[in-house]
């Protein structure tokens, strides 16, 4: 049984009722922020399993996780009702890299889809898919549109007080969309942005109670957001002249495509950018610094880029050829993949600053 009383409008015990019966693989769950989409999630998945199917519970609000830390998409796959409020051990989790999808949305779309097979790789009958409240604009409209074009639900329901998403549920309903419209209950509540920061510190406090230092060698690592490691080094005889070499000095560069990576500590306001660009024919020079890469979210994969787990850089250091982690996972063999994330995490949980560490000089 559920430990807190919510409150159930007979609606969601006849949406229940009908999932149970019907033979649906994947529901999404839609509504303003708020509205009350993860407490249905939740007893829907209660039902469910009461009724012994097994049902997964993705959860792609990247902001206010359920399980798993901020900035991942997790899933969790119930096997029995009792284990509904054990929220602690997701069964996966996939890393995002921010705690809002704007910015960063084919990521999210990457893991809503991952989650989901994985949810059925992993027994479920089921897939109850939970979402962030974003849902006005266009880049909204064109997330959730494409979240249904990958996910394919056999059913939506939209959770409404009023009428605040018909502007989205008339268009997938010209496209053949099944949609269940589900009233919100009179307790649903939003929270403040203060309540909601202070919850996603809760989340990572708790993701990293664990955590340690973890150092690895960059010789096997990927990082698809930067080209470190995939392209030429070049060395200072390599440089156009003598400017260039003094300018360039405790820099370093690679040189992969029609790219240059340039690295240094801190910002550097005096490289040659049109020079280098010229010299070494690339047409984007990108700039990053050892600085700002401190505290950065990382996401760390295996070579099939399922999610290990998330951590925050304490050090790339270059000249060492190693960087390391401030992360709960502890065994990094079959790390292979490090994704930047967009946000810095102090080791209590805090998120310090919001930054896109990628510059295109
Ligand atoms: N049926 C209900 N009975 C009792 N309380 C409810 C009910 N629905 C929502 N609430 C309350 O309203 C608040 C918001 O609910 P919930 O977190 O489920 O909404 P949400 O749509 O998932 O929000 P978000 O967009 O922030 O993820 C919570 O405090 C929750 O307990
Ligand atoms: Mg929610």
């Amino acid at each position: 049984m559920v430990k807190e009383s919510i409150d159930i409008p007979n609606e969601w015990e006849t949406a229940a009722a009908s999932l149970i019966r019907q033979e649906t693989r994947t529901c999404l769950i839609i509504g303003k922020g708020g509205s009350g989409k993860t407490t249905l999630c939740k007893f829907l998945v209660q039902k469910l399993t009461e009724a012994r199917k097994c049902a997964g519970y993705v959860d792609s609000d990247v902001g206010q996780s359920t399980f798993g830390p901020p900035a991942t998409v997790g899933l969790k796959v119930f096997h029995r009702p009792e284990t509904i409020y054990d929220q602690t051990v997701p069964t996966a989790i996939h890393f995002v890299g921010n705690t809002n999808p704007l910015g960063f949305l084919l990521q999210t779309l990457a893991a809503v889809k991952a989650m989901a097979e994985e949810s059925y790789r992993q027994g479920a009958e089921i897939t109850i898919v939970d979402t962030t409240g974003f849902i006005d604009g266009p880049v909204a409209r064109v997330l959730k549109y494409h979240k249904m074009e990958m996910l394919q639900p056999q059913r939506i329901i939209a959770l409404q007080a009023e009428d605040e998403i018909e502007h989205l549920l008339k268009g997938y309903e010209k496209t053949g969309g099944k949609i269940l419209r589900l009233p919100c209950s009179a307790r649903a509540n939003n929270r403040s942005q203060a309540e909601r920061r202070k919850y996603r510190q809760e989340k990572f406090k708790e993701y990293f109670k664990t955590a340690e230092k973890v150092t690895c060698s960059l010789d096997k690592l990927v990082f698809p957001s930067c080209i470190i490691g995939t392209g030429q080094k070049i060395i200072p005889g390599e440089l156009p002249d003598d400017d260039c070499r003094s300018k360039l000095d405790k820099i370093y560069l690679e040189k992969c495509g029609t790219e240059l990576l340039a690295l240094s500590d801190y910002f550097n306001h005096s490289l040659p950018v049109e020079r280098l660009k010229t010299f070494f024919g690339v047409s984007s020079i990108i700039h990053i610094t050892r600085h700002e890469l401190k505290n950065l979210l990382v996401g760390l994969s295996d070579k099939n880029n399922r999610t290990l787990g998330i951590g925050a850089i304490i050090d790339l250091d270059i000249s060492k050829n190693q960087i390391s982690f401030f992360t709960p996972v502890k065994n990094c063999d079959t790390l292979s993949v490090v994704h930047f994330g967009a946000l810095k995490i102090e080791h209590d949980g805090r998120e310090s600053e919001k930054l896109r560490v990628i510059r295109y000089i």
